[in-house]
Order: structure tokens, then sequence, then C-alpha cells
């Protein structure tokens, strides 16, 4: 039964999954997941770093914990493809009166931005949830300028054989929760223009990443 669980491969999750996941699961979330893991949000936004007027992206912003983080002279735009989710971010934008964020229901796998659209983009506790990482990752790096910032907040796999065995076993039984466990930073890295500039270790156990990376496509 282990091997024939830790055999499941790519695409983990399909689009639908995920959204049925998150759909379920919205109502919950904020006093769930959402509480558990709000100060590691915190640093995440502030390692964004982000200046007066750029156009920061926050890529499956979830029922929107983060977005009262952010600085009010930059332009947020912010997405997911649960729609239950952004019922709940809108809720947000509304109670803070977050004038300059602006929310879409879309596909990270497939946005609907022209390239270089962003100066900065974070995706937090969401590499793990989606479809097809890879197509993820590379719309990130696509919509975020040449030079600008990616930052990850996750949990990723860290190569411990007996923790990545646990890993292996216990992702296919998130799957109904809309997340995996046994994705690798590098394997995330690989093929891509990103270059990590600083990760740290976060609570709660330890258990998260946070990762910024600078993307150094081509101008
Ligand atoms: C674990 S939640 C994280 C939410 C939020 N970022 C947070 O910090 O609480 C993962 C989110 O990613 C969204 N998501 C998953 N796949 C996606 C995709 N392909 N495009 C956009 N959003 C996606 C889900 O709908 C869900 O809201």
């Amino acid at each position: 039964m282990v091997t024939n669980l830790s055999k499941i491969s790519a695409p983990y999750l399909s689009i639908t999954q995920v959204e049925r996941a998150y759909s379920r699961y919205a109502h919950l979330y904020d006093v769930t997941f959402g509480k558990l893991f709000n100060e590691p949000r915190l640093i995440a936004v502030r390692w964004l770093d982000a200046q007066s007027a750029e156009r920061i992206l926050e890529v499956g912003v979830g029922t929107g914990i983060s977005l009262p983080h952010y600085r009010k002279d930059c332009a947020i735009t912010a997405i997911d493809v649960s729609n239950e989710m952004l019922e709940h971010s809108h809720l947000q934008v509304e109670k803070h009166a977050l004038s300059h964020v602006t929310l879409e229901n879309m596909d990270a796998g497939n946005m609907q931005f022209s390239d270089n659209s962003f100066d900065a983009v974070m995706a937090a506790y969401v590499i793990t949830a989606v479809p097809d990482h890879k197509t993820v990752i590379q719309e990130m790096v696509r919509v975020c300028r040449p030079g600008g910032r990616i930052v990850f907040l996750n949990h990723f796999s860290n190569g411990n054989q007996f923790i990545g065995s646990i890993e292996k076993l216990a992702s296919p039984l998130c799957r109904h929760l809309g997340f995996r466990t046994d994705l690798g930073l590098q394997a995330v890295l690989d093929g891509t223009t990103m270059q990590v500039i600083r990760t740290q270790r976060v609570t709660p156990l330890g258990l998260g990443n946070l990762v910024e990376c600078v993307n150094r496509k081509a101008a």
C-alpha cells in the first residue's frame, strides 16, 4: 500500500479537485489553517519589501488574510481559483477599506496578465496546493519583471529520508484537503530563472519555509 501511494505522480491534483477542496473548506479556513499560520504570512509580506507605487501580485490569496498587511500606496492584485475563498477576500477588502486591492478569479497556471506586469509576486501556502507547480512557477516568473522579487511561504520537503517517507505517505492522504507534502524547494527552482536570496524556517514547529528569490530572466 505504501508503495502504491508513493507512486502517485503529477499532475497531483486536478484543478477541479482543488476548487472543490477549497470550496468545502472556505468557511472553516480562517479559524483553522488561517489562524495557525498568520504570523509567517505577515513576515512574507515584509520580505516582499514593497516600495511605493509598486505592482504586487499575490497568487492563491485564499480568504485574503494577508491583504491588510500590504502597504496602501502599492497596487495589489490578488488571484484565486476558488470563488468561495475569494468571497472571504472580498469581505477583508470591505472590512479594511483596501481600495488598493484588486481581486480576480484566475488560474495561476494560466494567468491573464502580460509579461512583466508585476514588481513582486507572492505565494503563501499555494505552490503545494496547485495541480501543476511547474506551470504556476513559469507563470509567476513570466508576469514578474526582470529583477523583480518572488517570495514563497510554504512547507518544502527537506530531503531527510525518514521525514521524506512520512511526507510521501501523507501526501496522497492530504489530497482531499487540497495540498501535498512531498514537494522539495529544488523541484520548484529547477529550470527557472529564480535565484534564491534568502530562506528562513518559520513557525509553527519550524515546518514552513520562507524563500525570497530574485527573477534573473533577461530584460
Ligand atoms: C492553502 S490555501 C492558501 C491561501 C492563502 N494564500 C493563505 O496564506 O492562507 C491555497 C489556495 O490556493 C488556491 N489555488 C490552488 N490552485 C490554484 C490555482 N491553480 N490558481 C489559483 N489559485 C489556486 C486555492 O483555491 C486556495 O485558496
